[in-house]
């Protein structure tokens, strides 16, 4: 895992102490773009946002893996868009298939927290057949790290057997209840 010390040590004391650290007022997707490298093993029939008021944005992805993976890992890094999307904090490698046996890595905790009741991608390796996530919105009361407002790019890079199969890029807004955070 490529988080840094410090990072990690103030991450982890953020989600030791279940406080209540953000008042979002807006929390929603804003985009998303998919794309399969090789369509002989993982292929993506639609992904799409769906607004259903000002703040709520539902996300749908339906795939679907045609061949069981029991070596699944996962590229993931978070940019934050200032002049173009610059690197912000984590740029994490986990491996997906010990990480559903053991929830052993803080970030995905928190990714994985927010969206494992829309999907049934919430079980053990191994992985095949249809991958479908269904109306899921963001919950700022699930989030418990700090984040300024801005708007966001979360890049999610697929591998199978080490070798890359598709992305996954959502992004999304953030911004800060100034009010209720004095
Ligand atoms: C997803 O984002 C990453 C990082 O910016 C980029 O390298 C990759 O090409 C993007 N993938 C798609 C399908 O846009
Ligand atoms: C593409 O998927 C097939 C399984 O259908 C797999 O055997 C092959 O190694 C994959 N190729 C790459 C470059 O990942
Ligand atoms: C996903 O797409 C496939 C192929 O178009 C379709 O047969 C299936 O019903 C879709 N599943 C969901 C949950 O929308
Ligand atoms: C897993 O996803 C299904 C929907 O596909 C949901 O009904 C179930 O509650 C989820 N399980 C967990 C542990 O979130």
């Amino acid at each position: 895992m490529r988080c840094q010390l410090m990072i990690c040590a103030v991450l982890g004391l953020f989600l030791t102490f279940p406080i209540k650290i953000n008042d979002a007022v807006v929390f929603k997707f804003t985009n998303i773009v998919g794309e399969s490298y090789n369509q002989s093993w993982f292929v993506y029939h639609n992904y799409r946002l769906k607004a259903v008021s000002r703040n709520k944005v539902l996300l749908n992805i339906n795939g679907t893996i045609l061949h069981p993976v029991n070596d699944a890992s996962i590229h993931g890094r978070i940019f934050k868009k200032a002049n173009g999307y610059k690197p912000w904090l984590f740029d994490i490698y986990i491996d997906a298939c010990q990480y559903l046996r053991k929830r052993n890595q803080p970030v995905a905790n928190i990714v994985y927290g927010l969206f494992k009741q829309f999907s049934n991608i919430n079980h053990s390796c191994p992985y095949v057949g249809p991958q479908i996530i269904k109306d899921f919105y963001l919950r700022p009361e699930l989030l418990r790290i700090p984040m300024p407002t801005g708007d966001y790019l979360l890049a999610l890079q697929w591998y199978f057997d080490k070798k890359l199969q598709f992305d996954t890029n959502v992004s999304f807004t953030f911004v800060e209840d100034l009010m209720k955070s004095k």
